[in-house]
């Protein structure tokens, strides 16, 4: 096997000595690179952002930016990382000579004071500046590429989502981003993306008594969980990395699954809908272009866009958290888990996955390989979350409607809920009393107050009890105003 190395800014690197939990931002600044910072190794700040040759959605390959500081430098064996130092033209010493557009544009309209948090900024930036649909989003037909948080050159200000700045002030930095205009042909960034990224190696990473290993297919992988059944499974890290910074956490070993072809399909059926559990969210929310509405609703509300391009659906239900914003909405979806292991697979029902505080009935060895949908949708959904933020924060409170009404009458009812319990649920009592009934402003009243009582909302640092719980009903109600409010004329 070939040692474990990493291509920054166009040179080969090899990992080794560094040890197997080492972050690509420690490992990066370990060796000269400081223009990546560190300001809160959780993923929070954004300062630690690089770009990372990524399969793509439209072209063979993306430049995504990701939080260094999530991901172990072993899971970039083999694959092509770029910092802020790296965006420049250098000259022939070797020096950065000629600033990248995107950084011209942050030097020029004063959108960098200390400077801390600005190379974090310039990746990603430079993420969106060479995203391939960005200018169709701004002549789209029906202007949904050129709203508020879309520049008139089709720059989503959400790509700047997962960056915090404390000194600037976030207008001239959007000035910056709205004036990025299109990578030139002779770009070379712009050319990489017509050839693929490199194949993930199949990494065996040991060093010390602790190991990084990627398996190459999922009969590996689940051979190997049940070898290893210690194992810690990853696919983005966004939830070990910060057990790993916050918390010095350390795996003998560490699995990773995120590339492993069996996870990362995303096939569009006839009667359900199959998402490959290592799929990040922001590949499944350009892939999916907003075909599950619901999905579509709860993208731009989950986390920052750094997080996004690499949080997956299988880590986020992996984990198990009651607060985690995908499950409200699978549930409503009335989404399956397809589980592999060494014996085979078998598919469970997500609203009988959960069974307590980050417990699943998922067994140890086991993967989660896949989310089912199944077809058709429903037409009337909402996925409401109440947070302190309006981005990149945690839940207090979610919920998911997914609703049938047909001549007026509810048909179906479907409602996900997350952070009202020690475990995401289904609003059970609510769907029944919504079921059956007239579509009506006493039926939303009488049903707010049957999911009032829904759960076991607790008083914590994000919220009380009572807040929680009047939210529940609130969202039943806000929903209800939603579908029958008049159309302006
Ligand atoms: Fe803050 Fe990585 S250091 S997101
Ligand atoms: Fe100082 Fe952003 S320029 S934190």
């Amino acid at each position: 096997m070939v040692a474990a190395r990493i291509t920054v800014n166009g040179k080969e690197t090899p990992i080794s000595p560094a040890p197997a939990h080492t972050t690509v931002l420690d490992f990066l600044r370990e060796r000269g690179l400081t223009g990546t910072k560190e300001g809160c190794a959780e993923g929070e700040c954004g300062a630690c952002s690089v770009l990372v040759a990524r399969p793509g959605v439209d072209r063979p390959t993306d430049w995504v930016a990701v939080n260094a500081c999530l991901v172990p430098v072993a899971a970039l064996d083999g694959q092509e990382v770029v910092t802020s130092e790296g965006l420049a033209t250098a000259d022939a010493s070797g020096t950065p000579a000629v600033l990248h557009p995107v950084q011209e544009e942050m030097a020029v309209r004063g959108g960098s004071q200390c400077g801390f948090c600005t190379p974090g900024f310039i990746c990603s930036m430079a993420s969106e500046y060479y995203r391939p649909d960005r200018c169709a989003h701004a002549d789209r037909a029906d202007g949904s590429g050129s709203g508020s948080e879309h520049g008139p050159n089709g720059f989503d200000l959400h790509a700047l989502s997962g960056n915090l700045c404390r000194c600037t002030g976030y207008r001239p930095i959007r000035d910056a981003a709205y004036a990025v205009g299109t990578p030139t042909e002779d770009d070379p960034l712009a050319q990489r993306r017509e050839q693929s990224p490199p194949e993930p190696a199949a990494t065996a990473y040991t060093q010390d008594d602790s190991a990084f290993l990627r398996p190459g297919t999922l009969a590996d992988a689940v051979r190997l969980l049940r070898e290893r059944p210690e194992a810690v499974v990853v696919a983005g890290s966004t939830d070990w990395g910060v057990e790993v910074n916050i918390r010095s956490r350390r795996a003998n070993c560490v699995v990773a699954v995120d590339r492993l072809p069996e996870l990362r399909a995303l096939h569009v059926g006839s009667d359900h809908i199959e998402i490959g559990a290592a799929q990040t969210l922001t590949e499944i929310e350009r892939r999916l272009d907003g075909a599950v509405p619901l999905l579509a609703e709860l993208f731009p509300q989950f986390a920052s866009r750094l997080i996004r391009n690499s949080a997956t659906l299988g880590g986020n239900l992996g984990t198990g958290s009651p607060i985690g914003d995908s499950p409200p909405v699978l549930l409503a979806l009335e989404a399956s888990l397809v589980l592999a292991d060494a014996d085979g697979e078998r598919e469970v029902p997500l609203c009988d996955y959960f069974t307590g505080y980050r417990q699943s009935v998922r067994r140890p060895g086991e993967l989660i390989r896949a989310v089912r949908v199944p077809l058709p949708l429903s037409p009337v959904t909402a996925f409401h979350k109440i947070a302190k933020r309006r981005f990149d924060d945690i839940s207090s409170v979610a919920v998911a409607f997914a609703l049938d009404i047909e001549d007026g009458t509810v048909r179906k009812a479907r409602i996900g809920l997350g952070g009202v319990a020690a475990t995401p649920i289904r609003a059970l009592a609510t769907e029944a009393a919504l079921e059956g009934e007239p579509w009506t402003e006493r039926t939303a009243e009488a049903a707010a107050r049957v999911l009032r009582a829904e759960g076991t909302p607790m008083d914590d640092h994000r919220a009380s009890a009572g807040y929680r719980t009047a939210m529940l009903g609130q969202s039943l109600l806000k929903l209800y105003a939603r579908t029958t409010e008049a159309v302006p004329s």
